[in-house]
């Protein structure tokens, strides 16, 4: 419950969730992801790295 929600919600959930999605938005479009170490994946149901997964991320180009 990241947010709260049984007694009191955070009033700044929806706002935060926003940007989230707009970082999220930049960092995979603007960057590229290359992986240099791949772990194993749990899936229980969220997704577990139990050894890491390294990536280096690198700025693109600019198209203008
Ligand atoms: C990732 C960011 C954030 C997380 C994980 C988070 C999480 C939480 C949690 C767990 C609570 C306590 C809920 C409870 O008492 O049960 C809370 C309360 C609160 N949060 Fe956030 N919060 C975040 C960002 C923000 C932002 C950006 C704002 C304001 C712009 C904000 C404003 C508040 C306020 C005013 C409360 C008190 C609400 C109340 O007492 O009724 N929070 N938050």
């Amino acid at each position: 419950m990241a947010f709260g929600g049984v007694v009191r919600l955070c009033v700044g959930a929806d706002f935060v969730k926003l940007q989230m999605a707009i970082f999220i938005h930049h960092l995979i479009s603007s960057y590229r992801w290359t992986v240099v170490k791949e772990g194993d994946i749990i899936r229980k149901p969220g997704l577990v790295f139990p050894n890491g997964l390294h990536v280096r991320i690198t700025k693109k180009q600019e198209l203008y």
